[in-house]
C-alpha cells in the first residue's frame, strides 16, 4: 500500500546516514558528481552524474564478472543493450583480489568498469567478502586455512560452521583492509563514478545455528546490551519495528541488562512467517554484532571512497521463520533497528525477493522509511512496475539475468518483456521520479490471492484485471466448437503469462498513463453514488525521450484500456450521466 507523503516524510528523516553529495573535479577538467542518495518530498531519491536516476538493471551470476574474455563469450554487454539495462549489478570476490595476504590484484574489477563505461551502463558493485548467503567461501585461502586464527562460527554443540565468526576483529580487520584498497583502486580508476553503488558482503548471517555459540559470542552473550543499543532504542521508542517494541516493553522498557534481561527469553513456537519471531533475542544479538562489523569496512570504505552503500537480505521463508533456518543476523525489517543503531554508516537495506510474499515484502521493508531497491528477484515485469510504482524504487534487478539466452541465442520471454519494460520506463523516468513521494504515481499487481486490485487516484478507482484471462476468441461466424478450442487456447496462454500488473502515472485529473503487462481496467468514481466513468480517448504508445509518442487510437472493438504483453496507453476519463448499460 503506497503510504502517504506525510508518513514518509517522517520516516524518511529515520534513513541511516543518506548524505547530500558534493562537486568534485577529479576527472581533470571533467566536473563529476558524486552519486548520492537524497531526501525529497518525503521519500528518497538517487543521483547520479546529478541527475535524479532510475535503475533499470539486472544481476549477473555470481562468477561472471570474473572473467572478461567469458562475459565477451556470452555476449553479456549486448544483451544488456538489448534489455534496456542502464546498470549492471556485478560482484568482486575477495578471494580474487586478495591473491596473496595483503596483495591485491583488481584485473577482475577494471575489466566491469572499463566494459561498462564503453557499454554506457553504470555498476552496482558487490563485495563477496566474508560472507556470502551465510556463509564463508569467498574468503581469501589464507583466512580460510587459518580457523585458529580466523574463527569459525561455533554451534551449540560445539561444532564449527563455514560461517567466520563476526566476534573475530583479525577477520574484520583483513577484509576492511581489502574493501578500503578496493575502494581505493576504484576512486582512482572511475573519476567520472561509473561504479554507483556498493554492496557490502551478501545475504549475511549464520546459516545452521540460531547465533555464534564461540567462546567469545557467549561472553558478549552473557555480557550487558551495548550501550549504542540502548540509546538508540530509548531515543525512537514508540517508533520501534513493533515486535522489537513489542518484546523490549514486554519486559519493562529496561534500560540495561543482559540481552534475555532486556528482550526477554525468547520463544521457540513459531508456524507463521508473517506474525512469529522465534529466537528473537538470538536474532537480535546476532545482528547487532554483524552490523557492527559491517559498519566498520563500509565506514572505512566511504572514507576512500564516498558513495552509497548497501546490504541486501536472505529473507525469512514459509516453512522456515527460525533464525538459521535463515541467516541470523541478517538486516532484516525485524532487526532494522538494531542495525541503524550498530551500521549508521550503511545507507539501507535490500531484500532479494524468491518467495510470493511480495508485497508482504516491500511493505515490511518500507516500514521506516528505508529505500526500496531489490537487487535479486526472478524476472517479473509485474514486480518491477509494482515497486516502481508503488514504493518509489530505486531500481529492481533480476538475478542472473545472464542465462537468459538459449543455445541457439533467443532470449526468454520474459527477459524480452523485461527489456521492453525498461525501453517505456526509460523514456520517462523523470517524469516518474518527479512524482516519487506523490499519490499521482501507483502501482499494482494483479495475483492470485488478489485477481481484482484497485487504486484511488483524484476522483477516479481504477481497478485492474489480468487481461489475458478476460480474452475471449472473437466469433467471425465460426462454430461453437471452434469457439471452444480458441478459448481454451486462450486460457492456456493465460496460465503461460500469469504476470500481470501496472504502474499509473495521474497527469492531470482526467488524464493517466499505464505502464503494465497483461492486464485491463475498469474505472468508477471515488464516490458510491457518482457519475458512471466512461473512456474519453485510449490511446496506445510509448514514451521517448520523455514525451509521449502515440500509436493506435482505440475506439470500437478496441474500446478498452487493455494491454497485452507488455505496453503502455494513454487513457482520457469523464464523469457521464449515463445511466444505464447499453448493448
Ligand atoms: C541469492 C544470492 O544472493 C545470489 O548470490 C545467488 O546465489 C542466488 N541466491 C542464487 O539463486
Amino acid at each position: 500500500m503506497k503510504t502517504n507523503a506525510f508518513v514518509r516524510l517522517a520516516a524518511g528523516v529515520a534513513v541511516a546516514a543518506l548524505m547530500i553529495a558534493g562537486c568534485s573535479q577529479e576527472g581533470g577538467n571533467k566536473a563529476t558528481v558524486k552519486p548520492a542518495l537524497v531526501q525529497k518530498d518525503g521519500t528518497t531519491h538517487f543521483e547520479v552524474d546529478g541527475k535524479p536516476f532510475l535503475m533499470f538493471t539486472g544481476e549477473l551470476h555470481n562468477s561472471t564478472s570474473t572473467s572478461e574474455s567469458y562475459m565477451e563469450s556470452i555476449g553479456v554487454w549486448e544483451q544488456m543493450k538489448y534489455g534496456n539495462f542502464n546498470t549492471v549489478i556485478a560482484s568482486c570476490s575477495w578471494d580474487v583480489i586478495e591473491d596473496e595476504p595483503g596483495h591485491y590484484n583488481f584485473t577482475s574489477v577494471d575489466h566491469v568498469i572499463r566494459n561498462a563505461r564503453k557499454n554506457g551502463l553504470k555498476v552496482v558493485m558487490i563485495w563477496f567478502a566474508s560472507w556470502k548467503n551465510g556463509n564463508s567461501t569467498y574468503a581469501p585461502s589464507y583466512i580460510k586455512r587459518d580457523p585458529v586464527k580466523y574463527p569459525l562460527v561455533e554451534t551449540q554443540d560445539g561444532g564449527h560452521l563455514n560461517v567466520l565468526s563476526a566476534f573475530c576483529q583479525e577477520s574484520m580487520e583483513a577484509d576492511k583492509k581489502a574493501y578500503v584498497a578496493l575502494m581505493q583502486h576504484i576512486k582512482e580508476i572511475d573519476p567520472d563514478y561509473t561504479v554507483i553503488m556498493m554492496q557490502v558482503e551478501n545475504e549475511m548471517g549464520i546459516l545452521g545455528s540460531v547465533r555464534d555459540f564461540s567462546p567469545a559470542a557467549q561472553k558478549a552473550w552473557e555480557g550487558q546490551v551495548p550501550a549504542d543499543l540502548m540509546q538508540y532504542l530509548s531515543a525512537h521508542k514508540g517508533k520501534l519495528f513493533p515486535e522489537l517494541e513489542k518484546v523490549w516493553g514486554e519486559n519493562g522498557y529496561k534500560m540495561s541488562g543482559t540481552w534475555e534481561e532486556v528482550f526477554g527469553k525468547s520463544h521457540t513456537k513459531a508456524d507463521d512467517l508473517l506474525t512469529d519471531y522465534p529466537y528473537y533475542t538470538e536474532e537480535i544479538f546476532q545482528a547487532y554484532h554483524y552490523a557492527k562489523y559491517v559498519n566498520e569496512i563500509t565506514a572505512a570504505g566511504k572514507v576512500a571512497h564516498d558513495i552509497p552503500m548497501y546490504v541486501n537480505n536472505w529473507l525469512r521463508q514459509p516453512g522456515m521463520i527460525n533464525p538459521g533456518q535463515f541467516p541470523s543476523g541478517s538486516p532484516l525489517p525485524e532487526v532494522i533497528d538494531v542495525w541503524r543503531a550498530a551500521a549508521p554508516a550503511v545507507d539501507f537495506t535490500a531484500p532479494d525477493i524468491y518467495i510470493n510474499e511480495y508485497e508482504w515484502v516491500l511493505s515490511q521493508f518500507a516500514l521506516s522509511g528505508n529505500p526500496i531497491f531489490i537487487p535479486e528477484c526472478r524476472v517479473d515485469v509485474s514486480k518491477a512496475l509494482y515497486a516502481y510504482g508503488e514504493y518509489d524504487a530505486l531500481g529492481f534487478a533480476p538475478f542472473g539475468f545472464d542465462g537468459a539466452q538459449n543455445a541457439s541465442g533467443a532470449y526468454s520471454a520474459d527477459f524480452e518483456n523485461l527489456g521492453k519494460c525498461y525501453a517505456i520506463l526509460s523514456g520517462m523516468d523523470q517524469m516518474i521520479i518527479q512524482n516519487y513521494g506523490s499519490d499521482k504515481l501507483r502501482g499494482l499487481r494483479v495475483t492470485e490471492e488478489n485477481a481484482s486490485p484497485s487504486v484511488e487516484m483524484g476522483n477516479y478507482i481504477l481497478t485492474a484485471r489480468s487481461s489475458v484471462r478476460n480474452q475471449r476468441a472473437i466469433n467471425y461466424g465460426q462454430g461453437a466448437a471452434q469457439m471452444a478450442r480458441e478459448n481454451a487456447q486462450l486460457a492456456a496462454a493465460s496460465q503461460q503469462q500469469a504476470q500481470s500488473g501496472a504502474l499509473i502515472l495521474q497527469t492531470s485529473p482526467d488524464e493517466f498513463y499505464i505502464v503494465g503487462i497483461n492486464v485491463s481496467f475498469s474505472f468508477a468514481s471515488k464516490n458510491a453514488n457518482g457519475p458512471r466513468i466512461l473512456t474519453d480517448a485510449i490511446e496506445e504508445g510509448t514514451f521517448a525521450n520523455g514525451k509521449w509518442v502515440p500509436g493506435r487510437r482505440l475506439n470500437g472493438d478496441e474500446n478498452r484500456v487493455g494491454i497485452n504483453g507488455v505496453g503502455a496507453v494513454r487513457v482520457v476519463l469523464y464523469p457521464s450521466t449515463v445511466t444505464a448499460q447499453g448493448r
